[in-house]
């Protein structure tokens, strides 16, 4: 949800810059701005649209310099413009800010500066902070570092910031509370960025900002302090493993598709280490420490959004069977607003692709302060939520660009399921020989998702025939009601067809009404205990003339007879198959997107990571 990037160093920042925010584009795409500074003159070009329209503007333009900032916005106060677009600029041109996040009482702010005399240009929340830090500049006698900080405590809401000032020309400032900032650290030059994607072109080395910190780059040096106390805070520098060939699209058209064919790799690097295929066990180091809390806790509870809330669903259903521990799956958003049965007999596990998720970050604080232990489940290492938990496992999936999430939803899945059999072994709930089904079954993964992947016809198919539908309806039953909620996510998300998931038998309750000719219907049928149920709901809807589109894993007349799209997949455990079948779906969401020419991986109004509420 909106990109940053700043450069502090030697060299023209302008390109830098520019090249952060292709980096950062998918976090935002409605406009994009720069501001530099040259000198004592700070220039700035601001421009609705692409990344592409700002870089076009710029080669007419001379604007160039060692110190500057860049914005990529997903607007939220003020339609996208130029205007609106950051950096936004103070009353005299003197100071740019780039902003993520929602200033919370910005019409309060804005009504005392407005009786102060200011005049605003912008609808956003953005230039009230910066015309707050310059009227404090102005009329205090503060330095910059002194005004940015005085104004911080009069905000409410939650912020990443990045501001240059042409009054105090060697400095860059930047400051987070509620959005991720890191510093990347280079031989005499700084970047800042909302994640590494932009900084790891040029240094390994970087900083994450914690809450209530600010970072000072002047001079050559970089200070850290807490907003509210000034007190300077010595922090550890990580080493970002990422390289920079797994940010890029290589020879795929879209990252999306890149990352759905990635996961026949991704999967197996889940697992690596942790998987014991002849014990029929699994090993998760980074919730060892904490295994007797886990064990012996009363209930868990799992927050999350989106996607990531659907990977909880099935992770729910796994840790009842395996572990017989009762888990609440609730979304992030409600969690964090709710009175839950949350104490320190809970175990609150939060899954995030990005570990910045505004909600699913509050639900954890939340949860902490009620005393639970809070465990991660996140793809992005050093991120907010992976820092905060008392635990947690990491997917290993490799950065996600597109925004929809693929591989990092069949990583999540991965992680439940080895967490799931880890807690059904220690506490004799499942056999050796049941471990070993399953972690024999995983460990083939990797292989059955190659073959998936390499036939994706009959699914071009289905597409051609259905591209001009307005709505789907996807079915699953148990583990594969969530991948079905997950199916029609995908497909909303980026071909804008209407769909909806459901659990198979909840059909007759409702959506039957939906069935006619025009209607697809996908339903998830593997052989497992219900799938004599789910042939007779494919029934109902064949004898209503819906189209049927059939995902299994085994051939057989009746449901030769039932399809009218028939996709045959290997065959696999029961609890496996989740995480299989989901590859098949995401790429009919992908191939229904391309035939509608549709944005694939920068969907209209949606943002990768969404750090505001
Ligand atoms: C997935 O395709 C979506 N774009 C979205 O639902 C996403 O899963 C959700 O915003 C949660 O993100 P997170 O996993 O980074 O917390």
């Amino acid at each position: 949800m909106c990109g940053i990037v700043g450069y502090w160093g030697k060299k023209n920042s302008v390109p830098i810059l520019i090249k952060g925010l292709r980096r950062l584009e998918y976090r935002g795409y409605d406009s994009a701005g720069i501001a530099v500074l040259d000198g004592n003159n700070l220039n700035y070009l601001k421009r609705s649209g692409k990344v592409k329209i700002l870089e076009d503007a710029l080669k007419g333009s001379h604007i160039k310099g060692k110190i500057g900032i860049a914005h990529t916005r997903w607007a939220t106060h003020g339609i996208p413009n130029d205007i609106n677009a950051h950096p936004q600029m103070d009353v005299t041109d003197s100071i740019a800010l780039i902003h993520n996040g929602i200033i919370e009482n910005h019409s309060t702010l804005r009504e005392i500066l407005i009786r102060d005399g200011v005049k605003f240009r912008s609808e956003t929340d953005t230039e009230v902070l910066v015309q707050l830090i310059s009227s404090i500049y102005n009329h205090n006698g503060l330095s910059l570092e002194e005004a940015v900080r005085a104004a911080l405590q009069k905000v409410v809401g939650a912020y990443g910031i990045v501001l240059i000032s042409k009054d105090e020309p060697d400095k860059l400032i930047a400051a987070r509370f509620g959005s991720p900032l890191v510093i990347g650290i280079g031989e005499g030059e700084y970047f800042v960025a909302s994640d590494a994607a932009p900084i790891i072109e040029y240094t390994r080395k970087v900083m994450y900002l914690d809450e209530g910190e600010m970072a000072i780059i002047s001079n050559g040096e970089l200070t850290i302090k807490k907003i509210f106390d000034n007190t300077v805070v010595s922090k550890k520098i990580s080493n970002v493993e990422w390289s920079v060939e797994q940010i890029e699209k290589g020879n795929f058209p879209h990252y999306m598709l890149k990352e759905i064919h990635e996961q026949e790799r991704t999967v197996i690097d889940t697992m690596r280490g942790r998987l014991r295929v002849e014990e029929g066990d699994a090993f998760l180091g980074g919730i060892q420490d904490f295994l007797p809390r886990i064990e012996s806790a009363r209930r868990y509870y799992i927050t999350a959004c989106g996607t990531s809330w659907h990977a909880g669903m099935i992770g729910k259903y796994l840790l009842e069977e395996y572990a017989g521990i009762p888990v609440h799956v609730e979304y992030a958003s409600e969690f964090r607003y709710r009175e839950s049965i949350v104490g320190p007999d809970t175990v609150v596990i939060a899954i995030s692709q990005s570990g910045e998720t505004a909600d699913t970050l509050a639900a954890i604080r939340k949860a902490r302060d009620k005393g639970a232990l809070t465990m991660g489940i996140c793809n992005v290492v050093g991120s907010s939520i992976s820092r905060e938990t008392d635990c947690g496992v990491y997917t290993h999936a490799g950065p996600e660009i597109g925004v929809a999430s693929t591989k990092a939803f069949t990583a999540q899945v991965t992680v439940l399921s080895m967490f799931a059999l880890m807690l059904g072994r220690r506490k004799q709930r499942l056999s050796k020989s049941q471990g070993q089904e399953i972690t024999r079954s995983m460990n083939k993964l990797g292989g059955y998702i190659k073959e998936v992947l390499a036939d994706d016809e009959q699914l071009k198919i289905v597409a051609r025939a259905t591209q001009h539908v307005n709505n789907y309806l996807y079915l699953g039953r148990g583990l594969n009601f969530p991948v079905a909620l997950e199916g029609a996510l995908k497909l909303k998300e980026i071909s804008y067809i209407h769909a909806e998931g459901y659990p198979a038998a909840e059909m007759k309750h409702g959506p039957i009404a939906l069935i006619d000719e025009k209607m697809p219907v996908v339903f998830i049928a593997p052989r497992d205990k219900t799938y004599k149920k789910i042939l007779a709901n494919i029934e109902q809807v064949k004898s209503r003339k819906g189209i049927t589109i059939v995902f299994t894993d085994k051939r057989s007349e009746e449901i030769e007879r039932l399809s009218d799209y028939l996709i045959v997949l290997p065959s696999t455990h029961d609890h496996i198959f989740p995480i299989l079948v989901s590859i098949p779906l995401q790429l009919l969401a992908y191939h229904l997107a391309v035939l509608r020419g549709c944005n694939i991986d920068q969907p209209r109004n949606l943002a990768k990571s969404v750090t505001v509420e």
